[in-house]
């Protein structure tokens, strides 16, 4: 037995849609991508969506349109210290610094006590990780935002088609920020989706993906700009996944119910809580787990691959290096945690499989 940690899944409509952009040979971003941004807004019900190259673009895009806006120069933007380090890099990219906090043992999310300590008068923007359809607490976090005049940026690179009550994850901020990296719940192999409900701050984000125009009308180029746009091959695959949507997060919160089905007695196991009532979407397989780097040793020679750690802490990597003692919930979970299979490939059976190791390793029958 071999089982992915996640693998991506391609149909026959995807291969159609691709073939006919092909075919009709207009293989930079044109229909294709009007179209899927056309449908993404229908679905998350937001005014703006905008395509481009990968998550960690999408965030940079965020904040340097934001940048533009309010003239921005030498400032602070708070990162959650337990997240993928794209979005720290994405905050170096935009030239801003990043301020490290620490997050909750219990969700992963990012700690508002902490936010608290570390905001300081050259802040001005909270970039928050809806942790794979985890919804930070954002009451709170509003209410922060608006005392200090801050704006948050919802990096949702994990949660594309996870609510809140009844607003979709990356609606609620200023932007939300998606990849469609491989291992996301629809994908194109790489890519991402800017969304936002402001006017002003949509059109600057396109012109700053595109050297500066806002179409291709415009024959001089008034600001400074890159170039950070999706093309319709990738936007045709982004096509035929969303036409699954629904399915696809169907199967991810069955998946999630099954594990913790099967290993709802194990006491080394601890799965966050997933919010289903109020709409989230767990994209991934995530528990602290007792004597984790053994147990994930185990499931690797049972043929199981795992990811472990799932994210290093950001203040662990090379240019954002610090003491762990500075961070101590999330170089706990990093250290406690593991990520076991799940996605659109995987098997009830490989499940089943896979808690019977989990049981097996503790010692249950
Ligand atoms: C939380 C988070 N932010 C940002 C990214 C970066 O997205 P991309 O790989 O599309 O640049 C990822 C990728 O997995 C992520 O998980």
């Amino acid at each position: 037995m071999k089982i992915s940690w996640y693998s991506p899944k391609f149909g026959a409509r995807e291969k159609e849609l691709v073939n006919k952009v092909l075919d009709e040979a207009y293989v930079n971003e044109g229909p294709m991508c009007k179209e899927v941004e056309k449908k993404i807004s229908e679905f998350l019900k937001v005014k703006h969506v905008i395509l481009t190259t990968s998550g960690t673009a999408a965030l940079f895009l965020a904040l340097k349109a934001d940048q533009v806006i309010r003239n921005l120069k030498d400032y602070e933007v708070i990162v959650p210290d337990f997240t993928c380090v794209a979005s720290a890099n994405a905050v170096r990219w935009a030239g801003a610094k990043e301020v490290l906090v620490d997050v909750n043992k219990d969700d992963y999310c990012i700690n508002i006590q902490d936010i608290k300590r570390k905001i300081t008068p050259k802040t001005k923007v909270i970039l928050i990780t809806q942790i794979i359809g985890r919804c930070c607490n954002m009451e709170e976090l509003n209410k922060l935002a608006e005392k200090h005049d801050l704006i948050i940026i919802e990096d949702v690179a994990g949660a594309f088609g996870s609510k809140y009550k009844n607003d979709y994850l990356g609606t609620i901020g200023k932007a939300g920020c998606f990849s469609l990296q491989a291992n996301k719940i629809i994908s194109c192999g790489q890519g991402g989706i800017l969304v936002t409900n402001d006017d002003e701050y949509a059109n600057k984000i396109r012109r700053i993906r595109d050297q500066g125009r806002l179409n291709k009308n415009e024959i001089v180029y008034p600001i400074e700009g890159y170039n950070l746009k999706l093309n319709d091959i990738l936007a045709a695959v982004v096509l035929g996944q969303l036409e699954n949507i629904e399915n696809r997060i169907k199967n991810l919160i069955s998946q999630r119910k099954q594990y913790e089905k099967e290993l709802k007695d194990v006491k080394e196991i601890f799965l966050p809580k997933t919010d289903y009532e109020n709409g989230s979407v767990p994209l991934w397989i995530d528990p602290l787990a007792e004597n984790s780097e053994k147990l994930g040793k185990f499931l690797v020679e049972n043929g199981i691959s795992i990811r472990k750690p799932g994210w290093p802490p950001v203040h662990r990597n090379g240019t954002y290096l610090c003491e762990d003692e500075r961070f101590p919930n999330s170089t706990y979970i990093s250290d406690n945690s593991l990520w076991v299979p799940n996605g659109p490939t995987t098997k009830p059976e490989e499940i089943s499989y896979i808690c019977n190791k989990i049981r097996e390793f503790y010692g249950y029958s």
